[in-house]
């Protein structure tokens, strides 16, 4: 085994409050006991109900409360339930508020619509790829973004999180939009790995021309649906659970954790070329 780059855990669709997101924390909270999460980074919908007092106590600072205590920040994607009613202004005011980061105490971040999170070998570009009142917004910002981000600097592991899926065998089928706008990006730059939620099952695809795609939705709430995609389906899971990515000097290995703690799928990606030399200034979580 490789020295560990980084170890995250990945969920979504989580915002609920209910009894399923309280199984998902506990689940999560006993495999950080064993092997200790870098971050946590969300899928999207981080919020289903309307905002009111103590909502966030009950979506997220309740059913994750052993990792918050732990010091684990949540980087938070935000989705099409997260933007409607203002409800990403009051999360972004709370990220504020939390200011998990720099005191390092751990919970809720989400610093902007679009973000990223850079840790030393590995670059995550969290995008908004959701807006009010529209199934598919104007894409143009999430693109310039995300492009501005690949272009800008070579890291070794190249990971892209936003809510809409490309693939998908659950309620929605192939989400042909997201596929035209991103598809062209991923191959121009290598994307090593994409996350997306919005379904409410979790799957792991077939590599894409090297980039490797999963959903990981089934935090809160499952949905059994089947549709066809155009892309081969590896593994597919209709329980709750989430995911973990470890990223080391040789390779990146991503495992779908089922609600008893256990792996219940893995996928590993070789790298083709070893780490690059990074420098003391580079950003640290
Ligand atoms: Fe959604």
């Amino acid at each position: 085994m490789q020295k560990p780059v980084t170890h995250i855990a990945i969920y979504g669709d989580a915002g609920r409050g209910n009894a399923e997101q309280f199984e998902l924390g506990a689940i999560m909270a006993k495999r950080h006991a064993v092997k200790p999460f870098r971050l946590a980074l969300s899928t999207g919908d981080n919020q289903y109900d309307s905002t009111t007092p103590d909502l966030m106590r009950k979506i997220f600072e309740e059913p994750f409360v052993d990792l918050i205590n732990a010091g684990v920040p949540f980087f938070q994607t935000p989705g099409n339930h997260d933007m409607d009613e203002g409800r990403i202004e009051e999360q972004l005011h709370y990220s504020r508020r939390i200011n998990a980061l720099s005191e390092g105490k751990g919970g809720w971040v989400l610093p902007a619509p679009h973000y990223v999170i850079r840790d030393k070998h590995v670059k995550i570009i969290v995008l908004n790829v959701t807006a009010p009142g529209s199934d598919f917004p104007d894409q143009r910002e999430a693109l310039e973004f995300a492009e501005a981000e690949l272009a800008e600097d070579s890291a070794d592991w190249k990971i892209l999180c936003f809510h809409y899926h490309l693939w998908s065998t659950g309620l929605r089928g192939d989400h042909e939009e997201m596929k035209a706008v991103f598809l062209p990006l991923l191959e121009r730059y290598q994307v090593d790995f994409v996350f997306a939620g919005h379904e409410h099952h979790a799957e792991v695809f077939a590599p894409w021309r090297g980039t490797h795609f999963a959903i990981v939705g089934n935090g809160s709430e499952i949905r059994e649906h089947v549709m066809p995609s155009d892309q081969e389906c590896l593994f597919r899971t209709n329980e709750i659970g989430f995911a973990e990515l470890t990223l080391d000097e040789a390779q990146a290995c991503l495992v779908l954790i089922d609600r008893h703690g256990q792996e219940i799928w893995k996928q590993v990606k070789q790298r083709l070329k070893p780490l690059a030399s990074v420098g003391e200034a580079s950003q640290q979580i």
